[in-house]
């Protein structure tokens, strides 16, 4: 099983090796991080071996098919115990592969031997449904689970289906690029302990999408949302799929979405209570939203189009508040912005560059590129 290099030692016999090709992995001096990128079409899986001595370890599957390794899956992974525990690993990346969610399982299972506590996926495609769940979960007792650009056969189940696999206790879950965030809440058990959620990175998500995938009751402890780069509109609807979800976050990351000032008609929507940091920047604001959540302490309204500082009644707790990179501070922003805009990139607002002005910066770049 090539995410499991210690489970390639029950595989050795059926690995071919081949001597001529560099190294797939690398191990740094201090033993401490593996790499492996197994981009060879044959590749050699078993230099995977030396990554058992690592605590970071990072293994991309070049895109291969790991079908091969689903006759070494279904070994008791309790005969392999003792070797597992004595694993230093912490953190496990794993990515460009497609797996048997049957394989996946297996991964689990023997990592529950593990100390791990950070496992990533990303650009993985699994296949095929995921076996029943356990009685009781088998698999690591993770801190940090992410997920980027991870693809599964069982649609909306998928979250459910692996959290089952895990020690109760996760904190931090993060899910970028997701195929379905669509949740079955039926069967999604409750996250009783994370207290951070990130879905940024999911530009199809909207409001519509962020109800589906905050199960309501499902996040009792969540503490930190972020929906960067989330499709989001306007303040109000989020404000209602929260209301919606009875999640209670404390701060809300809202960076990088084109947020519009609120539809005419919105209802007005009870803001969490808890609520007291708000990111409002990269949100192509031209004015001061209203409706802001009452508490705020900490408002971030940078790299925004604001013509004017908000007055002191908008904004009356807010004691922590970020403005630079507004055209009212910086006239240069806004028709850097239009550029920008205008050149289809992203908005970036380049903070240090704007505060001395974009001539400066060129003038700069200009220098440098004379050094060159
Ligand atoms: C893995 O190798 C491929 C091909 O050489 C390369 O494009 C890719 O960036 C590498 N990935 C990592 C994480 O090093
Ligand atoms: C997402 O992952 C798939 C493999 O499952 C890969 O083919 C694709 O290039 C990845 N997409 C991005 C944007 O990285
Ligand atoms: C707000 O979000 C931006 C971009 O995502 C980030 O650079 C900034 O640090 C955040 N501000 C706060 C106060 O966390
Ligand atoms: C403002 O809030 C940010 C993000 O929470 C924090 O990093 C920063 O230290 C705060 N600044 C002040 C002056 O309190």
């Amino acid at each position: 099983m090539v995410f499991v290099p210690c489970l390639l030692l029950l595989l050795l016999p059926v690995l071919r090796v081949s001597a001529a090709t560099p190294e797939p992995c690398e191990l740094d001096e201090d033993d401490f991080r593996c790499v492996c990128n197994f981009t060879d079409p044959k590749p050699d899986w078993s230099s995977a071996m030396q990554c058992m001595v690592a605590v970071e370890v990072e293994i991309r599957g070049g895109s291969h098919n790991l079908e091969q390794f689903l006759k070494g899956a279904d070994v008791d992974s309790k005969q392999y115990a003792d070797t597992i525990r004595a694993l230093r690993w912490r953190r496990l990346t794993l990515g460009a592969a497609q797996v048997p969610a049957l394989l996946l399982v297996a991964l689990l299972r023997a990592l529950g031997y593990s100390r791990l506590k950070e496992l990533t996926f990303e650009d993985l495609e699994v296949t095929g449904p995921m076996p029943p769940p356990p009685l009781e979960a088998t698999g690591p007792a993770l801190s940090t689970l992410s997920l980027r650009n991870v693809s599964w056969a069982t649609g909306g189940a998928w979250l459910g289906e692996l959290q089952q696999w895990l020690k109760p206790g996760l904190r931090v879950l993060n899910i970028a690029q997701a195929h379905s965030l669509a949740f079955a809440c039926a069967q999604l058990p409750t996250f009783q302990a994370l207290t951070s959620l990130d879905l940024s990175d999911n530009p199809g998500l909207g409001e519509r999408g962020l109800i589906a995938a905050l199960c309501p009751h499902k996040f009792p402890a969540l503490q930190g949302l972020a929906l960067r780069n989330a499709g989001m509109e306007t303040l109000s609807s989020v404000c209602a799929a929260l209301a919606a979800a009875s999640v209670q976050p404390h701060r809300l990351d809202l960076s990088h979405n084109s947020l519009r000032a609120t539809a005419p008609g919105a209802t007005s929507c009870a803001w969490p209570s808890a609520l007291s940091s708000l990111n409002l920047s990269f949100a192509g604001l031209e004015q001061v939203p209203k409706g802001l959540p009452p508490k705020l302490s900490v408002l971030d309204l940078s790299c925004n189009r604001l013509s004017r500082a908000p007055r002191p009644d908008e904004l009356p707790e807010v004691n922590n508040l970020t403005l630079d990179g507004n055209p009212f501070l910086d006239p240069g922003a806004l028709e850097y912005q239009e550029d920008l805009k205008s050149s289809g990139v992203v908005p970036v607002c380049a903070r240090s560059a704007l505060t001395m002005g974009v001539s400066g910066a060129l003038a700069l770049l200009q220098g440098a590129g004379d050094f060159a």
